[in-house]
């Protein structure tokens, strides 16, 4: 097992990608701390780590966007689980609004969620990582943090600020043994865009892809197990494009 005995926070775990993150890392020997904003989800992800991995784990309702909430994330991860090897920043909202349509509450909400809580899932996880001398954390960004028109200017904005967050961090905790990598996801059927997948057309353009399909969140969860884990002790700051080839189209 790729994971045995490592403690893995990860947001946004009660849905689409970051579930997937769950049961796989539960499978490969790692406890889980599952935090979600929908606390029922969280726990039902807790409740299939259980039966189905039979693996160890913890759901904590909590908003990434908040920096108390944050905190008890963490602190239940150390008062569990003795620590936190892995954080998996996953939690996200979509936006696909031009500029102009964007009003304050919008962008704040965006940002807030989106880089923000990266921001604040870092600032808490590094501490307890450096008393270990060790961690990975693995952040999902998006094919919109590479280009300019995948989706909303509040979603792209963030998620070009989560490479940003990503680059920073590994440069500078890459001395002392914390790694930090993005994933790039292209078009993956989840929660965030079933009700999109169900339009034909844009099913169509999603699809127009070298590889043909959209992505499910199993292939994310394999490309974050890959950077969560020692498989790839000498990657850092890297960005893995896991998108069916869409931004080389
Ligand atoms: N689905 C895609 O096509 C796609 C593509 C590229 C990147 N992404 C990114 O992947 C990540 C996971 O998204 P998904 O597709 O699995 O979507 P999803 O909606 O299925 O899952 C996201 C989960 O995050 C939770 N969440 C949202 N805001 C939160 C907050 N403030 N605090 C705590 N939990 C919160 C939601 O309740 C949900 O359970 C997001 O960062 C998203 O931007 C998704």
């Amino acid at each position: 097992m790729k994971l045995e005995g490592r403690v893995a926070v990860i947001t946004g775990a009660g849905s689409g990608m970051g579930r997937g993150m769950a049961l796989l890392f539960a499978q490969e020997g790692a406890k889980v701390v599952a935090v979600d904003w929908v606390g029922e989800s969280a726990e039902e992800t807790v409740r299939l780590i259980e039966t189905e991995a039979k693996g160890e784990a913890v759901a904590v309702k909590a908003d990434v966007s908040s920096a108390e909430d944050v905190d008890r994330m963490i602190s239940t991860a150390v008062e569990r689980f003795g620590g936190v090897d892995i954080l998996c920043n996953n939690a996200g909202i979509l936006d696909m609004k031009p500029c102009t349509e964007i009003d304050d509450a919008w962008w704040d909400k965006v940002i807030g969620v989106n880089l923000k809580g990266v921001f604040l899932g870092c600032r808490r996880a590094i501490p307890e990582m450096l008393k270990r001398g060790k961690g990975a954390i693995v952040n999902t960004a998006s094919i919109a943090g590479l280009l300019g028109g995948a989706a909303g200017m509040a979603y792209t904005v963030s998620k070009h600020g989560v490479i940003g967050v990503t680059r920073s961090v590994a440069a500078q905790y890459g001395p002392q043994g914390i790694r930090c990598n993005a994933i790039c996801p292209g078009a993956v059927e989840t929660g965030m865009t079933r009700d999109m997948l169900k339009d034909p057309a844009t099913l169509q353009w999603l699809t127009s892809t070298p590889i043909r399909r959209v992505g499910q969140p199993a292939d994310i969860a394999q490309a974050a197990l890959y950077l969560a884990s020692d498989d790839s002790s000498f990657v850092t700051g890297a960005l893995l494009v896991v998108d069916g080839g869409w931004v080389v189209r």
